[in-house]
């Protein structure tokens, strides 16, 4: 018999849907046989992100933590990754997360970034031509690279920076293997030596960038932070955008070049735009699992939820009920799917999603300008991520 909720069965990662809808149909809110509880709904998704008394964040750093502790005992020290992850913001709940989102919502008062964005896409776009990995070469170093101007950090070091968050972002998937851990440490050591030295420069030579603006504000606050907080908050504000935007960029120009009249529209209106990046959210959502854990015994949609159970909130399922979006496995910007959730809701609504939506707006019409006749060459290949979802390659040609 098939499992209901098997996301690594076969073919499941590379199309989740057919699985994410038997589940749906049969329980919106399903109790799995690990006993997670896997909401695969709209409107239960929503309610979940919505009701912080009931649910907080937080299940990933919890788990990371048993597993460190756990591993203490036989003498492996995989210490770091918590230390990098103490202050992800999106793993803090109550007190903490407010005073940390305010700080970073404050510091972060310049949001002309788009000559900084153009800049990097004319850079990246100059060294490709005829056949290229739309992903590698083009999706994969601009967020990263934007990030790293934005935080003030030299461009030289964004392969660096990469290559370890890319390894670290694994830290918020699920079913870690030992072997990931490993990995993730290594990552996280390498992050918390770069940004110690990095914060402790900035410390000395403040300048007009995110990361000094964060370390000053922080200071005139009297919030008493310490310098390992500090790595950890600048550690996730740097990881956050990457693979999220790398998948958008990535998703959305192959959705678009499946369905060449919409790209058409969408070249010559702005607002046809704005729906088609709500519709690149909604169909292929990047952050496609999310966490939670029940802070108290209760009931949702009528099935029981007792206090420290963890849920999974299926996001990427929730954009593609058929309760809420009408024939939702089409790819459709006139839907105008405003109401997606791909970037959450509530208090842990993304931070990010406004330069995720110029990055990709930028992005797009710089890429299909330039490059008329570009075309898929070969199928893509999916990335192994369950939480984070988008293509690891898409080759492309520029000639027909
Ligand atoms: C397409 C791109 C992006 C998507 C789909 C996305 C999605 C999300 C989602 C779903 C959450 C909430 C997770 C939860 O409630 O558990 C979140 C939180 C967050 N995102 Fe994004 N994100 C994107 C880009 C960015 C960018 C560019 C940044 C910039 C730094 C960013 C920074 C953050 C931060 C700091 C949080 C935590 C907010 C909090 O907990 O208060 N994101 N994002």
């Amino acid at each position: 018999m098939t499992k209901l909720w098997d996301p690594y069965g076969t073919g499941n990662r590379p199309n989740p849907y057919p699985m994410y809808d038997r589940l749906r149909e049969v329980a919106p809110v399903y109790r799995s046989q690990s006993g997670d509880i896997v909401v695969t709904g709209y409107q239960e998704v929503k309610t979940v992100l919505l009701d912080h008394e009931t649910y907080r964040v937080g299940n990933r750093y919890e788990w990371i933590e048993r597993q460190v502790r756990y591993l203490e005992n036989r003498e492996e020290d995989l210490t770091a990754i918590m230390a990098a992850m103490n202050s992800f913001l999106v793993q803090m709940n109550g007190h903490s997360h407010k005073t940390t989102r305010a700080l970073i919502v404050d510091a972060w008062d310049n949001k002309q970034v788009n000559h900084i964005i153009k800049n990097n896409i004319d850079d990246l776009l100059s060294e490709v031509d005829g056949e290229f990995d739309l992903i590698q070469d083009f999706a994969a170093p601009l967020p990263v690279m934007t990030m790293a101007n934005i935080m003030g950090m030299p461009l030289k070091d964004y392969q660096f920076l990469k290559n370890q968050t890319s390894n670290l972002i694994f830290s918020l998937d699920m079913y870690t293997s030992f072997k990931t851990l490993v990995r993730i440490n290594e990552a996280a050591q390498a992050l918390i030596g770069y940004f110690n030295d990095y914060i402790t420069y900035r410390i000395k030579n403040p300048s007009d960038d995110l990361t000094s603006k964060i370390i000053a504000l922080a200071n005139q606050r009297d919030l008493g932070l310490t310098n390992d907080t500090l790595i950890s908050i600048c550690i996730f504000l740097f990881m956050a955008g990457e693979e999220t935007t790398i998948n958008l960029i990535g998703t959305g120009a192959h959705n678009l070049m499946l369905n060449r009249d919409q790209l058409e529209k969408i070249l010559n209106s702005d607002q046809t735009f704005d729906d088609a990046i709500d519709e690149a959210l909604r169909f292929e959502s990047p952050v496609h699992l999310a966490g939670r854990i029940a802070n108290s015994d209760s009931t949702l949609a009528g099935i029981e939820v007792k206090k420290s159970d963890t849920l999974t909130l299926c996001i990427g399922a929730a954009n593609r009920d058929p309760r809420q979006y009408p024939s939702p496995h089409l790819f459709d910007i006139g839907r105008k799917a405003k109401n997606h959730i791909a970037f959450g809701a509530g208090l842990h609504f993304c931070l990010g999603s406004w330069l995720a939506r110029i990055q990709w707006k930028i992005a797009i019409k710089e890429l299909f300008n330039r490059f008329q006749n570009l075309d898929i060459q070969s199928e893509p290949e999916w990335n192994p991520m369950l939480s984070i979802r988008g293509l690891k390659s898409l080759h492309v040609t520029t000639n027909q």
